[in-house]
């Protein structure tokens, strides 16, 4: 085979990282006929990701969205394996989902280059690191791109492609080409900025929120409200931040801040104190607002 990236050669994916994001993007292939494999190195992390997709998948059964058949099928095409060796061996394709710690990056596109098939695009999910952080430790930058989706992966449609200065016209074809076959809307971002393009429409809205909370104009609740009801977002931006995750968010801010250097994209302080509560949204119950599951 062509160490030329080829959309019709993808048939195994693998998704390192069983987080939500991960997880979600795991059943999104598997949904759509490929088979996936989901590599972790926490053995909890991978039994509590194939018992929420196997709820997701129950739930959409029960309120008619999917068939029975189809989605026992997309969860049979499923694997959870705990070594990224064997699990990168049969890769066709990987996206990369794990935490955004640059080392810890660094470390799996090292062992994802060793192990993969030289036609494997290595992509990375990250919605804060440019992947010319990670291609320069493998020996294929040219099959080297962000894959970056939004939370729930499952329901949201957009996924952004950013190619870096040596991203193969191959690699992005094939990587926007398998974004379609997911059911995906790709946008295709030509060069690495922080924020890249998502991420910047919603830090404009998110920082100008926490502006007129911080000056007393209205209660974030009462902002998220015209969120809603004025513009029609489906959410507020306090909502989303709970959403998403008060520690991915204040980690984005921060990484934009020490790319940029202006003090003016530090964290918001409000922000910052919820993250040093540990307050980080859905997740731990707290956030925003309070959550009782
Ligand atoms: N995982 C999977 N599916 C989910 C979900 C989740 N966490 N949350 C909701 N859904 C799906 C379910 O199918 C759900 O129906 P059921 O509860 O009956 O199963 C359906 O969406 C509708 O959910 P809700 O009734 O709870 O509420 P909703 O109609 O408001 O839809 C939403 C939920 C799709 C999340 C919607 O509110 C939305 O689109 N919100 C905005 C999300 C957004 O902006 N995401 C981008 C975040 S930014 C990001 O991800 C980038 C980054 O780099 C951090």
């Amino acid at each position: 085979m062509s160490s030329k990236p080829n959309l019709e050669n993808v048939k195994r994916i693998l998704v390192v990282g069983a987080g939500a994001m991960g997880s979600q993007i795991g059943m999104v292939g598997a949904l759509a006929g490929y088979q996936v494999t989901i590599q972790d190195i926490s053995e909890d992390m991978l039994t509590k990701a194939q018992a929420a997709l196997a709820e997701r998948m129950d739930r959409n059964v029960s309120k008619g969205r999917m068939e029975r058949t189809d989605t026992d099928a997309a969860l049979g095409r499923m694997n959870y394996l705990t070594s990224i060796q064997d699990a990168a061996s049969t890769a066709d394709f990987v996206i990369e989902a794990a935490v955004e710690k640059l080392e810890t990056k660094r470390g799996i596109f090292q062992e994802l280059d060793r192990h993969a098939p030289p036609h494997a695009v290595l992509a990375t999910n990250s919605s804060t690191l440019g992947s010319s952080q990670v291609a320069d430790i493998t020996g294929r930058a040219d099959r080297v791109c962000n894959m970056h989706f939004f939370n729930p992966a499952l329901v949201m449609k957009c996924v952004e492609v950013v190619r870096h200065e040596q991203t193969s016209q191959e690699t992005v074809d094939t990587a926007m080409g398998l974004a379609e076959r997911m059911g995906k809307s790709p946008i295709l971002i030509n060069r690495e900025i922080p924020g890249f393009v998502a991420n910047r429409l919603l830090g404009a809205l998110r920082t100008e929120a926490l502006k007129l909370y911080d000056d007393g104009i209205a209660s974030f609740q009462d902002i998220d409200t015209a969120a809603k009801t004025a513009l029609g977002h489906p959410m507020g931006p306090y909502e989303l931040m709970d959403l998403v995750g008060i520690d991915v968010v204040h980690l984005i801010r921060q990484a934009h801040f020490e790319e940029t250097g202006d003090p003016a994209d530090l964290p918001h302080p409000a922000l910052t104190e919820l993250y040093e509560a540990g307050h980080y949204g859905r997740k731990t119950g707290q956030g925003w607002y309070t959550y009782s599951e």
